[in-house]
Parts: C-alpha cells; sequence; structure tokens
C-alpha cells in the first residue's frame, strides 16, 4: 500500500470481515486520471463508472445519469459537482446525490481506495 485516500465512508465491520459481501476491483491507474475531469472505466458485471479525481482525493460514480442516457464521465466538473452533458442535471461527485434539476435520483456512489498507485472499487453490497 503506498497512499491513503479517503474513502466516502470507512468500511463497516460487516464489509471487512465478510468478503463474499463483495470485492475490490482495479479500474485504472491514479496517473491515468485527468484533472478536473472524469473518466470511464468498464468493469465487468457493473455498469460502467466514472472516476474523478478531486484535487487528490479520487471518488467513484455511476457513469449513467438517472435521468437519461448520459455519461457523466463526460460532464463538466466544477465544485466537487458533476454537470451532466445532456440536460445540465447535476451530482455531488463524493456522494452520488442528485443536486439540481431535472435529476432528482441519486447515482451509485462507491468506495475508493488506492493500492500501489491503482485505483480500486468495492463492488458489492451498495454502501448507503
Ligand atoms: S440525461 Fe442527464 S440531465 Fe438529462
Amino acid at each position: 500500500m503506498d497512499s491513503t485516500i479517503p474513502h466516502r465512508q470507512p468500511l463497516d465491520d460487516a464489509m471487512t470481515k465478510n468478503a463474499e459481501a463483495g470485492r475490490w476491483v482495479r479500474a485504472c491507474a491514479v496517473a491515468e486520471l485527468p484533472k478536473g475531469a472524469g473518466l470511464k472505466v468498464e468493469l465487468d458485471g457493473v455498469p460502467a463508472i466514472a472516476i474523478f479525481n478531486l484535487d487528490g482525493g479520487i471518488f467513484a460514480i455511476d457513469d449513467l445519469c438517472t435521468h437519461g442516457a448520459a455519461s457523466l464521465s463526460e460532464g463538466f466538473v466544477e465544485n466537487g459537482v458533476v454537470e451532466c452533458p445532456f440536460h445540465s442535471g447535476t451530482f455531488d461527485i463524493r456522494t452520488g446525490e442528485a443536486r439540481t434539476f431535472p435529476c432528482t435520483e441519486a447515482v451509485r456512489a462507491y468506495a475508493v481506495r488506492v493500492e500501489n498507485g491503482d485505483v480500486e472499487i468495492w463492488l458489492g453490497e451498495a454502501r448507503s
């Protein structure tokens, strides 16, 4: 482990003890993440995920907007919020919460960690 980037939330006991609840999956290298923009990653068995580097804090949310078929990794990023490229609804990158109309439903936010320069995402039970 080379560095620690804060998780959106600390891992809970159930998640750390129950390996069957999910797993950490490599998504990309930290060096691949553009500053001030998102990176779309495709992982087996889950919808595409958008990863963001917010001043060194790395966050991951579903790439698909909850309002339509838009890729949030292509959205404009400002002040921790991503603006959907289709109708300009916004989401909090840290929590996935919908922030502005027409988006009203949150996207899923994933726990993230960095291991040996790689971004890993927790795939498993939704963490709320
Ligand atoms: S598709 Fe994202 S705001 Fe409409």
